[in-house]
Order: C-alpha cells, then structure tokens, then sequence
C-alpha cells in the first residue's frame, strides 16, 4: 500500500503539471489530470473551455480521450489536480471513466496530501449496455 500511495502521489505530480496548460479563461478555474493505464503509460490532460460554455471539457475526459487516442482502453487509476478547491470528477466524467474501468482508483487533493477513492464508490450502478 505504501508503494501504491508513493505512485499516486507521482501521479498528482503530473497532474499538477498538465493544469498549468489548463485554457480556463471563462472559470479560471485549472485542473490537471493524469491518467494511469495497466501498461503503466501515463496520459495527461487539461480543461478546454469555450467561448460558447457548453463546448468546453473536464481535465478527466481530455486525459482518458488522449489515453484511448494512443489505443490505451484500460484505466488503473485517474489523479486529477486543481490549486483552488478539492475536486473528485463531475458526474460525466465518471460515467466515461466507468466505461473504461470497473475498478479504477481515484486520487485527489486535500489540504493533508493525497486522498484515495474508487470509481465504484464514485458511481455505483453506472450505466451500461453490457451486462
Ligand atoms: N472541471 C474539470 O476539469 N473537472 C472536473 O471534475 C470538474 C470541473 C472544469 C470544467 C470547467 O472548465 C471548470 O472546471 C469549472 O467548472
């Protein structure tokens, strides 16, 4: 567990990193999200916001988007950073990080390092067509 807990906290690392590209100018809102696949590639990513609001993606669904991209469909763990306020993923997001992963583990900020959750405590019961 210790050796689990070293790893997600480079993994926060680099989370933190992507959140500076982050293009929030609409939110100025940053997050950063890096995501482990069982290869044990990382892929990173940021939120895109939009001019028009509604266009604009999570930190989460750009890094599993740019996982999948590089044919990465197997999700172990996702970090996601932001330095104002301590975030687990929006509703969407989960739902698209179940679709890769029944079993990931999520990892966040809190003013006392890194915490620990599970995309099945995050979403029980997610949709899927797939029984
Ligand atoms: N955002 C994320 O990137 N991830 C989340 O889990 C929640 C929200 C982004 C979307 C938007 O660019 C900004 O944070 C404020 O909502």
């Amino acid at each position: 567990m210790k050796n689990k807990k070293e790893l997600y906290k480079k993994l926060m690392a680099i989370a933190k990193k992507a959140s500076k590209n982050s293009y929030s100018p609409y939110s100025k809102f940053k997050v950063g999200c890096a995501v482990l696949c069982s290869n044990g590639e990382i892929y990173t990513g940021t939120n895109i916001e939009n001019a028009s609001y509604g266009l604009s993606i999570c930190a989460e669904r750009t890094a599993i988007f740019n996982a999948v991209s590089n044919g990465n469909t197997k999700i172990e763990a996702v970090a996601v950073y932001t330095p104002y306020k301590y975030v687990t993923p929006c509703g969407a997001c989960r739902q698209v990080i179940s679709e890769f992963t029944k079993n990931a583990d999520i990892i966040y900020n809190s003013k006392i390092g890194i915490k620990i959750t599970n995309i099945k405590k995050l979403l029980p019961d997610s949709f899927c067509l797939k029984s």
